[in-house]
C-alpha cells in the first residue's frame, strides 16, 4: 500500500471479503474508514480529506445498500458509477476501496439485525420506515469486515450520525466515530448524490431548503419557536412553488436523540428539514446553539 500522505496514486481496490483481509492485515497505523454509496461528490471529498489528516491510512467503502431503501425508493435508479468514484478515491488520496457486490455483503438473506429503536423510528425514521435498521446494519458489517480505528460521516446526515454513535455506545463497537461538516454549492444547496436527479427548475425549488434553515438560524437570539416559525414561512414559498416541495418535515430537535425540543431549551439543537422535488427525496440541517437563559 502507499506510504502516508501520498495523494494522486491508485489505491488498492477490492472486491471480496478475502482479499479485503489480505489487505487489512497489512495495514499499519491508524485505519479510517469513510463509508459511502458511491455517486462520489465534492462532500465525500472532504470525509476523505478529512479522515486523511487523522488517520494514517483511509479505506473507501462503495456499496448501494439494498436494506436501507424502502418499497417505492430509488434503490434500482440510484447512481452507480465506479470508474469515477475510483478516480476520486485516486485525487484524494486514499489507500484502500472496497466495492463489494451485493452477493459478497449479503450471501443470504440477513435473519439477524441491527435494530435502530426510537430514535430510528422519528423525524427521517417515521418518513423512510426500516431505513436506519438497514443503515445500522451495513454499517456495523462495514465495521466488522474493515476493522477500521475510525470512521467518518457527513453531517449532513445528522440522524444518521447520531443513530452510529449510539449504536457504537450501546453495542460497545470499538470505533472512534467523526462527523465532517457539510459542504455545500456556493447558492447554499447541499451536496448530495441525488442532486443529479434535479431539473433546473426542481433545483431551484430545492434551494428553499437551505434558505429556510438559514432563515431559522437568523431566528435564533428569538428561541426555539421561532427558529421554527422563521423557516416554516420560507418553506411556504417552496410549498407553492412551481415545481413544489412535497415536505416530509420541518424539526428542531435535540442532536444526539433526535427527539423534538421545547421553547425553553437551551444548548445544542439541529433544525432538520426534508421533502420531495419531484421524485427526488432532499434532506438537509443545520446545528444551532441556544444561549443559556442566564447568560
Ligand atoms: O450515508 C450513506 O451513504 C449511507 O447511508 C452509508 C452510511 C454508506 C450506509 O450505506
Amino acid at each position: 500500500m502507499r506510504g502516508r500522505g501520498e495523494v494522486g496514486g491508485a489505491p488498492v481496490v477490492v472486491r471480496t471479503r478475502d482479499e479485503l483481509a489480505a489487505v487489512r492485515a497489512d495495514v499499519r497505523g491508524r485505519l479510517a474508514l469513510v463509508p459511502t454509496m458511491g455517486a462520489l461528490h465534492g462532500g465525500h471529498r472532504s470525509l476523505i480529506r478529512y479522515a486523511r489528516e487523522r488517520a494514517d491510512m483511509v479505506a473507501v467503502s462503495i456499496f448501494v445498500n439494498p436494506l436501507q431503501f424502502g418499497p417505492g425508493e430509488d434503490f434500482d435508479r440510484y447512481p452507480r458509477t465506479l470508474d469515477e468514484d475510483l478516480a476520486v478515491c485516486a485525487a484524494e488520496g486514499a489507500d484502500l476501496v472496497f466495492a463489494p457486490s451485493g452477493s459478497v455483503m449479503y450471501p443470504s438473506r440477513p435473519q439477524v439485525t441491527i435494530a435502530a429503536g426510537p430514535m430510528g423510528e422519528v423525524v427521517e425514521g417515521a418518513a423512510r420506515p426500516g431505513h436506519f435498521d438497514g443503515m445500522l446494519t451495513v454499517v456495523m458489517k462495514l465495521f466488522q469486515l474493515v476493522r477500521p480505528d475510525v470512521a467518518v460521516f457527513g453531517e449532513k446526515d445528522a440522524q444518521q450520525l447520531a443513530m452510529i454513535r449510539r449504536m457504537v455506545l450501546d453495542l460497545n463497537v470499538p470505533v472512534e466515530v467523526l462527523g465532517a461538516p457539510t459542504v455545500r454549492e456556493p447558492d447554499g444547496l447541499a451536496l448530495s448524490s441525488r442532486n443529479r436527479y434535479l431539473s433546473e427548475e426542481e433545483r431551484v425549488t430545492a434551494l428553499f431548503l437551505s434558505r429556510a434553515l438559514r432563515a431559522g438560524e437568523d431566528a435564533v437570539p428569538e428561541g426555539p419557536a421561532a427558529v421554527v416559525r422563521a423557516a416554516r414561512d420560507v418553506l411556504d414559498g417552496a410549498v407553492a412553488a412551481e415545481p413544489p416541495l412535497a415536505l416530509d418535515y420541518l424539526v428542531l430537535v435535540d442532536p444526539s436523540t433526535f427527539c423534538e425540543i421545547g421553547d425553553a431549551h437551551s444548548g445544542p439543537a439541529v433544525l432538520a428539514v426534508a421533502g420531495r422535488v419531484g421524485a427526488t427525496h432532499l434532506i438537509d440541517n443545520l446545528p444551532l446553539r441556544f444561549p443559556s437563559k442566564e447568560s
